[in-house]
């Protein structure tokens, strides 16, 4: 097929497929259409080549199908080779005009073979979710390094690794910590995790949640989502904290806090949102009742000692069922444990909804945007988005859905930005 971009995807027949699961994202995304649609009449990337290095998905999909409508020509690659959608690669190869070098489950050779190809295309910008890209720029690739204008990153991960090479003078071009938004923290983290992670116990156990008592360990952004949403399904929720402000919150929010010790003993289903280690080990695993549940919906699986339960057990029903493994004690208690401690909401659900990603990626389209106008008043290092960008994302998704809020008078702008007033 000469009309192609260039591409290295597994199979092109699957192009309908991904279009039509792209098609379905989008109707999700609505602040991120609104963007496209300016930017199809803007052109705000015009002359202009950007490189990502993404989650190759419906959703990264849409972010790409609104640069692409604002002029950029586009290179895109995975950030992740287990999260890449075959169909949702084919379909922007053969669709939307996109250079896309992603293919499920290649190795860590392919997986840096595909970074390269897409920098490969000479980008003037580059996203990020991880940092791989940036990194291979400043390494292996850095007769590159002099066209790029800067750059967006998608995750803490990356932005931790960024401050790292900013701290030691090494990242040459700005990058924007997109992660650390407003409008990405309120959706992903609490709305998105909330939401998915019961989604997760549900499709992993199929257990009633209403009258069950649910213990939430991490009172954050994650733990508020999750313990709000399994106290609206009618389950009686228990917070576990080692933070006496989040524990004072959570007691003021009507959920009852106690230690872990004391929760493992009544609670029927277990979530662990910390960012912390062995939040769940032994001396809890002793105290649960039988039939317990129990799952991680923090980044890394080390927040449930799984490997107390595998070297303790004395009997494993491995997959009883999808995603769940029964862990039988000496005294014949059996717990459950969802997805192998895990992500729980990836690796029993979908991960998290459209239109959660429609926010971080509404983000990413105007931060872009911002970028190319303003590169050349901007330093190396790492940099904030401009309020007025996180903002205009709230405001475009009230818009969406429908609501107004009130306008500030001229009198109350006056009053809120001056201190001479008294009281
Ligand atoms: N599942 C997802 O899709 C998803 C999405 C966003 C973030 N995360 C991850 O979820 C985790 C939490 O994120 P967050 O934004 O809520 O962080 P946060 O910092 O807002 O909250 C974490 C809370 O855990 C508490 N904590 C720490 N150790 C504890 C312990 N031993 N017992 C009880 N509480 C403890 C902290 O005091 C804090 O209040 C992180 O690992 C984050 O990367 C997951």
């Amino acid at each position: 097929m000469p009309d192609l971009p260039k591409h290295d995807v597994a199979d092109l027949s699957l192009a309908a497929q991904g279009k039509t699961r792209i098609d379905w994202a989008e109707r999700s995304m609505p602040v991120l259409r609104q963007i496209r649609e300016r930017f199809e009449k803007e052109k705000p990337f015009t002359g202009i080549r950007l490189a990502a290095c993404m989650h190759v998905t419906t959703e990264t999909a849409n972010l790409m199908r609104t640069l692409k409508a604002g002029g950029a020509e586009l290179y895109l690659c995975a950030s992740n080779p287990l999260s890449t959608q075959d169909d949702t690669a084919a379909a922007l190869a053969t669709e939307y005009g996109v250079n896309v070098f992603a293919r499920n489950g290649i190795g860590v050779q392919g997986y840096y073979g595909h970074i390269n190809a897409a920098l490969d295309g000479q980008p003037d910008y580059v996203f990020d979710d991880g940092c791989d890209l940036v990194n291979t720029l400043h390494t292996s690739r850095t007769e590159l390094l002099p066209n790029v204008k800067g750059g967006c990153e998608e995750t803490t991960t990356g932005v931790i690794r960024l401050r790292a090479m900013a701290a030691d003078g090494a990242l040459k071009f700005p990058m924007v910590a997109v992660n650390d938004t407003d409008t990405k923290h309120m959706f992903d983290n609490k709305y998105g995790t909330g939401q998915s992670t019961l989604d997760a116990i549900f499709r992993a156990t199929n257990t009633l949640l209403a009258g069950k008592t649910v213990v939430v360990a991490g009172y954050g952004y994650c733990g508020k989502g999750v313990s709000s949403r399994a106290k609206g399904l009618g389950a009686n929720v228990v917070i576990t904290e080692i933070d006496p402000t989040k524990a004072l919150d959570a007691t003021m929010d009507g959920f009852r806090v106690l230690p872990m010790i004391e929760a493992a003993r009544i609670g029927d289903v277990f979530v662990t949102v910390t960012g912390n280690r062995d939040v769940l080990r032994a001396e809890h695993f002793q105290a649960m009742k039988d039939g317990a549940i129990f799952c991680n919906s923090g980044h890394f699986d080390i927040e449930i000692d799984v490997r107390w339960l595998e070297a303790n057990a004395v009997a494993k029903n491995a997959k009883i069922r999808h995603q769940t493994d029964e862990y039988v004690l000496a005294d014949g208690r059996r717990l459950l444990l969802l997805a192998e401690g895990r992500l729980v909401n990836l690796g029993a659900a979908e991960g998290h909804p459209a239109a959660v990603m429609d926010m971080s990626f509404s983000d990413q389209a105007l931060t872009a945007e911002w970028l190319a106008a303003h590169h050349a008043e901007l330093r190396p290092g790492v940099i904030e988005v401009p309020e007025e960008i996180d903002k205009e994302v709230a405001r475009l998704k009230l818009a969406s859905m429908g609501i107004e809020i009130d306008v500030l008078t001229p009198v109350q702008a006056e009053y809120l930005t001056s201190w001479q007033h008294g009281s």
